[in-house]
């Protein structure tokens, strides 16, 4: 998409109005820490809450992963968006007239906001014709059979939305087009019409089924599910991909769940729209569905925002069984589970029902009393796999063990394991408690030391490192006296006019190119200016820079704010730092020199290069004891 240049004020006035709090909001659980706020980091995948929102600084840090930045910067992060996007957004979400700098780019800036926005207006007028189908004549079979076959109640079919596609092949079609006077490009764009394959002319994609609205975590209409009510095939049809809906990034309801889910800190999982409707409706309301796909990692992690403690119970249909099935069902997150991120469990509902069925037939307590004793993951597994099996059998025995060794094998936590260890040993043992060491030993040997042990290993070792490698690596001491005399700048205006001249008098660059590059982006604005950081972003993000290389100047953590707070004794620190190494390269030079003259035909240059070498060198010498008094401080 072509990006329109904002005028600078709108960009301004967007950073003003903005509030970073709100914002965040809307992807994140923040809890008031303080005169922070804090919360689980939607960047990386975590089980404390390293994220903080600052509202003073109207600024974001995770403490985990390094991400930061302001309000613009999160939405562009995390919808992966374009600057120019998400401030046109936030610019109408907060009232903000946009002015762009070229007049006659207005017009294609207002189509631009307009897309996604236009996209949004049409399915929401599509969701209001269905419901208003639903209620008419043409509508009494669909509302019948919710009313009936569903044991829906009107308040039910309300707060979901639902609708009834009537059976022309126009209906929509005429309705969006031709009264609505919608372009018919935009509607196509929606996934509503599509264009006939012979003749000209578009047709309804939904067609006499029952219409589920999909709504995103904001709750606005992105797409529809339509059932039919025959026997037509597909039993459910879905919108196809549009600019505002991937099926793999979906999850049904989390809109009406998300507060459930952090109020009970727990997610559901089911697999069908009218398994979630019918447990929001007798008062589950952390359920959400996937729509009818493995679960993805992105699906998971929009889940795990909302649960501290990342719990997720999946209650997938297991008719068929086995644990393929569930496999394939948890898909990509098995992985997460293995590792310890997300505490999985399984419910399988007796007889293969799923939660709508069962809930036809049991009571709400039936149900959450299966939800509390739903097993763990791994423990389902392992009941999986001795189901049907009798231990005293030999063949039975070795399947057994062999089975569980593969399952054991993929457990990252080593703590984890061992607990598994002893627990599948006690299964083997058979109520014999004194095989369970046999059992123990028998397991341990054959679980492979899989890559879980050695990956472990080195991160332990490295843990203990940095501060040692930080010392001793001459490169690495530079850039993080840059990095550091660069924090202070921007974080310390009392500072700047000091850090100005001493870097202008000793003649001194930063010798890191992006370093380099920030100190130039910094000095254009007024040394005094209070804001200097939000108004650097802004600047870095317009011109499309790679914030990254900069989030760890931007933001303090813990051992960053020590650096700073004793600012003189750092500032001096850093400046000899690079002086220094500035220093160096100049004694070699002369050096160099000095040996490639010959003493006899020039004596005084050889006296001058020599004086000029030992010059440096007692200056290196004064710079060090300046640096290593300074930065021992800090230890
Ligand atoms: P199921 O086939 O298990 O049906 O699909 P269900 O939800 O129990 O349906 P009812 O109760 O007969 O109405 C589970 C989910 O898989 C997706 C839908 O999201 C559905 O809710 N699905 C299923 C499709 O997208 N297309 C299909 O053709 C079938
Ligand atoms: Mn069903």
């Amino acid at each position: 998409m072509q990006i329109p240049r904002l005028h600078p004020d709108t960009i301004e006035e967007v950073k003003n109005r903005a509030d970073i709090v709100d914002v965040v909001s809307d992807y994140v659980v923040l809890k008031r820490r303080g005169k922070n706020f804090v919360g689980l980091c939607p960047f990386h995948s975590e089980k404390t809450p390293s994220f903080t929102v600052n509202p003073t600084k109207q600024t974001y840090y995770c403490f985990g992963c390094q991400a930061g930045g302001n309000a613009i910067k999160f939405i562009m992060e995390l919808d992966k968006r374009h600057f120019a996007e998400v401030v046109l957004d936030l610019a109408k979400r907060y009232q903000v007239p946009v002015k762009t700098l070229e007049p006659e780019q207005r017009q294609e800036l207002q189509r631009q906001i307009s897309l996604r926005d236009q996209l949004y207006e049409v399915l929401a007028s599509a969701a209001q014709f269905y419901q208003h189908a639903l209620r008419q004549n043409l509508g009494q079979k669909a509302m019948e059979y919710l009313l009936e076959n569903r044991q829906l109640s009107t308040e039910t079919i309300q707060k979901f939305g639902l609708g009834y596609a009537p059976p022309g092949w126009e209906t929509l079609y005429k309705y969006l087009v031709e009264n609505k006077h919608y372009p018919v490009q935009l509607v196509e764009k929606a996934g509503l019409i599509k264009p006939r394959k012979e003749g000209k002319g578009y047709y309804d994609v939904f067609r006499d089924r029952l219409m589920i609205p999909i709504r995103d975590v904001q709750g606005r209409v992105i797409a529809f599910g339509g059932r039919t009510l025959t026997d037509e095939q597909p039993k459910y049809l879905n919108s196809p991909e549009t600019e505002l809906f991937s099926k793999g990034k979906t999850l049904f309801a989390l809109d009406q769940a998300k507060d459930g889910i952090s109020k009970l800190d727990q997610a559901v999982v089911v697999e069908g729209y009218f398994d979630v409707i019918a447990l929001h409706a007798a008062g589950i309301n952390n359920a959400v569905a996937s729509l009818g796909t493995a679960l993805s990692i992105e699906q998971v992690r929009l889940l795990l925002r909302y649960s501290d403690s990342k719990q997720l119970i999946l209650n997938f249909d297991a008719d068929q069984a086995g644990v393929n099935a569930a496999e394939r069902a948890i898909g990509e997150i098995a992985n997460l589970a293995y590792q310890g991120e997300v505490q999985l469990k399984i419910l399988n509902l007796p007889n293969g029902k799923d939660a709508d069925e069962y809930l036809q037939t049991h009571t709400v307590t039936d149900y959450q009393q299966l939800l509390a004793n739903a097993p763990l993951w791994l423990n389902w597994q392992i009941e999986e796999i001795i189901k049907d099996r009798d231990l005293r059998q030999p063949t039975d025995f070795q399947i057994v063990t062999k089975e569980i060794v593969k399952l054991l094998q993929n457990i990252v936590n080593s703590d984890t394991l061992n607990y598994y260890i002893s627990y599948c040993a006690e299964i083997l043992s058979l109520g014999d408690s004194r095989l369970v060491p046999l059992r123990v030993e028998n397991l341990r040997t054959q679980i492979t030391p899989s890559s879980s042990v050695t990956f472990s290993q080195p991160h332990k070792v490295q843990s203990k490192k940095p501060k040692l490698t930080f010392f001793t690596t001459e490169r690495s001491l530079l850039e993080q006296a840059e990095a550091l005399l660069l924090r202070i700048f921007l974080h310390c205006p009392e500072q700047r006019q000091l850090i100005f001249e001493e870097l202008e008098d000793r003649n001194l660059d930063f010798s890191l190119s992006h370093h380099r590059f920030l100190w130039q982006q910094s000095v254009e604005f007024s040394l005094e200016e209070i804001d200097l950081i939000s108004k650097l972003e802004n600047k870095l993000l317009a011109l499309e820079e790679d914030l990254k290389l900069f989030t760890h100047v931007f933001h303090l953590n813990e051992k960053n704010k020590l650096e700073i707070i004793r600012t003189p004794q750092v500032v001096q620190a850093t400046l000899a730092c690079m002086e220094k190494v500035l220093r160096e390269k100049r004694q070699r030079h002369f050096m160099e020199l000095w040996e490639n003259v010959d003493p006899k035909i020039e004596p005084e240059k050889e006296r001058i290069y020599y004086e000029n070498a030992m010059n440096e060198k007692r200056r290196i010498q004064e710079l060090e004891r300046q640096r290593q008094f300074s930065i021992l401080e800090l230890l």
